[in-house]
C-alpha cells in the first residue's frame, strides 16, 4: 500500500491561518486565550461572528465541540469548522486525546473535500507531548481515508481527503514533528493494509493470497525478506496440528516468515506471529450460520502481522523483526478432521481435538514452535481465538495474557501510548487443569474460561521465550452494521516494536 494522504506541516501564527489556500479550514479555538489567540484573530476577520456564536451560546470552545460556517462575508470561497479545543490550562488526559483525534477525524471526513487545513494551538496532555499527539493524529487520519473498493470501481474515491495542511502555533523543533507525523502515516499505511486484507473477501482472500500479499511486500520492500512454505514443507517439519486444520479444505494451508533486519546480525529478534484462518466454518464442529460471514476476519492476526512489517519496513527501525503466518482455511469435508482425532504437534506433544472449531490453536501452537529457531527477544502472537473475549473485554480492549509480566506491561504501554488498549487476563495455573486429556498430552479445549484456557493451551508451547497473546476477536473488527476490519492491533504492534528499538 501507500499512503493516501499527504500531510504538510507548518509553523502559523493565528493571524497567518487564514490567509491559508484551502477552501476547508478546520481551527481549533481554546475558551481563553490572549488577543492573538485563534478565537480572537477569528473574531475580528469575521467582523464579530466569534462573539455572536459565544453569545447565543451556539459555539463556546468546549473541548470535542465544533460549529461549522460555510463562508465568511470577505472569504466566499471557504468554509469554517470550528472545534473546541477548551481551556489554554487543560491537560488532554490520553482518553480525551483520543476523542479529540477521532473529532478532527469526523470533520476532516464532512468536509467532503480532498483538500482540508487544520490550525491547531499547541494544546497540552497530561503525560504526553505534542509529537506524540501529532503521531497519533497523522496515524488515524491515514486510518481514516481508507475504504474498501467494491468491482474496481474508481469513482467511489472521489471527494476522500488526499492532503492535510497542519498549521500550528508551537516553538517545538518542526524537525521531530514532521518525524513524528512520518511515523504515524507509515503505521496508517500498516493499518489500511490489515483492513483491506480483512475485508477481502474468503474466497479471494486464501492462505495462498496471504503468501503472494507478503511475497508482494518482499518484492516492494528491499529491506524484507519473505518465504512462504507450503503443506510438503510443513510435513517435513513435523507440522501436524497445522495442517490438520485444513485437511477438510481445498485450499492449501501455508506458513509465511517476513524478516526486517535493521539491527545488529547478532541482535536477537522481536517476533509476531498471526493466525491466519481465511475462513472459519467450525470444521465438523459447524458454527451456526448466523454472522457466519464475518470469520471472514479470523485471518485478522495474520493481517496485522503483514500491516505492521509494513509499516516497519517504511519505518525503519534499527532492530530485527519478524513476522509469521500460519494459515489454513477450517472446512467441513470427507476428509476434515474430526472430533476425537489425536494429532502430533511440531513440539512432539499430541493433542486430543475435541472441537474442530478451537482451531486457532491449533495452527499457532505448531508456529510457536518453529519460531524457537530464532532464538527470539520476545514472541507475541494475535489471534481471533475465542469469542469468550468479546464477552470479558467488548470491543474496546484486546485480550492479553502472557508468561512474562515485563512484557505484558510493556505491551499494556504500547496500547495506551497508540490509543489501541490491550487488558490483561490471568494465565494461572490453575487453569491448566481444564486441558486434560485421556487420550493425549493435552485436549484442544476446557473448562469455562474459554479466552485463558486458549492461551494455557499456547503457553504449552512457549516455554523457551518470553512470551504474550492478543486475543483480538472483540478488537480487529466491526459487526453488524460496523461490519468493516478496524486495522488493530497495528497500532499497538508497531509501537511496542518501536519502543524496543
Ligand atoms: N475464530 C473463532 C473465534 C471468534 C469468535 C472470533 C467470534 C471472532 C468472533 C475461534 O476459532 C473459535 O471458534 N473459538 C471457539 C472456541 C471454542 C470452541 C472453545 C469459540 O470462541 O466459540
Ligand atoms: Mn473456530
Ligand atoms: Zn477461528
Amino acid at each position: 500500500m501507500t499512503s493516501n494522504l499527504k500531510i504538510n506541516l507548518s509553523i502559523t501564527s493565528p493571524n497567518e491561518m487564514l490567509s491559508d489556500k484551502n477552501e476547508t479550514l478546520i481551527i481549533g479555538i481554546q475558551e481563553n486565550g490572549n488577543s492573538q489567540s485563534s478565537k480572537n484573530i477569528f473574531n475580528k476577520a469575521s467582523k464579530g461572528l466569534m462573539n455572536t456564536l459565544l453569545k447565543r451560546k451556539e459555539f463556546s470552545g468546549k473541548v470535542n465541540t465544533s460549529c461549522y460556517i460555510p463562508a465568511l462575508a470577505d472569504q466566499k470561497d471557504k468554509k469554517f469548522f470550528l472545534l473546541g479545543l477548551g481551556n489554554t490550562s487543560d491537560k488532554f488526559k490520553d482518553d480525551d486525546a483520543s476523542k479529540l483525534i477521532t473529532k478532527i477525524c469526523t470533520l476532516a471526513k464532512t468536509a467532503n473535500t480532498k483538500k482540508v487545513s487544520l490550525f491547531l494551538p499547541e494544546i497540552k496532555f497530561e503525560k504526553r507531548d505534542f509529537s506524540w499527539f501529532l503521531q497519533n493524529l497523522s496515524m488515524q487520519l491515514e486510518s481514516s481515508t481508507y475504504k474498501y473498493i467494491f468491482d474496481g470501481k474508481k469513482e467511489q474515491k472521489n471527494n476522500i481527503l488526499a492532503s492535510v495542511n497542519l498549521l500550528i502555533n508551537s516553538k517545538k523543533d518542526i524537525a521531530d514533528l514532521r518525524k513524528s507525523i512520518s511515523i504515524g502515516t507509515n503505521i496508517g499505511v500498516g493499518i489500511n493494509r490489515m483492513k483491506e486484507l480483512g475485508n477481502t473477501p474468503a474466497n479471494i482472500c486464501t492462505p495462498t493470497y496471504l503468501g503472494n500479499t507478503a511475497k508482494e511486500l518482499g518484492r516492494k520492500y528491499k529491506n524484507l525478506s519473505v518465504k512462504v512454505l507450503g503443506e510438503k514443507e510443513m510435513e517435513k517439519l513435523g507440522m501436524h496440528c497445522l495442517l490438520s486444520v485444513g485437511n477438510g479444505s481445498v485450499q492449501e494451508s501455508k506458513f509465511i516468515i517476513i524478516e526486517y533486519k535493521g539491527g545488529k546480525k547478532t541482535e536477537q529478534p522481536e517476533v509476531i506471529v498471526g493466525k491466519g484462518i481465511t475462513f472459519d466454518t467450525g470444521g465438523i464442529s459447524l458454527k451456526p450460520s448466523p454472522a457466519m460471514d464475518e470469520m471472514k476476519y479470523d485471518m485478522s492476526g495474520a493481517a496485522s502481522v503483514l500491516g505492521t512489517m509494513e509499516a516497519i519496513a517504511l519505518i525503519k527501525p534499527k532492530s530485527n523483526i519478524i513476522g509469521v503466518v500460519a494459515s489454513a482455511e477450517n472446512m467441513p469435508g470427507s476428509k476434515a478432521t474430526k472430533p476425537g482425532d489425536v494429532v502430533k504437534t511440531m513440539s512432539g506433544q499430541t493433542v486430543e481435538i475435541l472441537n474442530t472449531d478451537a482451531e486457532g490453536r491449533l495452527v499457532l501452537c505448531d508456529a510457536l514452535t518453529y519460531v524457537e529457531r530464532f532464538k527470539p527477544k520476545n514472541v507475541i502472537d494475535i489471534a481471533t481465538l475465542t469469542g469468550a473475549v468479546i464477552v470479558a473485554l467488548g470491543h474496546v480492549a484486546s485480550g492479553l495474557m502472557s508468561n512474562n509480566q515485563k512484557l505484558a506491561d510493556k505491551i499494556i504501554d504500547a496500547g495506551h501510548a497508540s490509543m489501541d488498549k490491550a487488558w490483561q487476563l490471568p494465565l494461572w495455573d490453575e487453569y491448566q487443569g481444564d486441558l486434560d486429556s485421556n487420550f493425549a498430552d493435552i485436549a484442544n479445549i476446557g473448562g469455562r474460561a474459554g479466552t485463558i484456557t486458549a492461551a494455557c493451551f499456547l503457553s504449552r508451547f512457549t516455554k523457551k521465550y518470553p512470551w504474550a497473546h492478543l486475543d483480538v476477536a472483540g478488537t480487529a473488527h466491526g459487526s453488524g452494521k460496523a461490519k468493516g476490519s478496524r486495522g488493530r492491533p497495528v497500532p499497538l504492534l508497531t509501537n511496542y516494536l518501536l519502543s524496543q528499538s
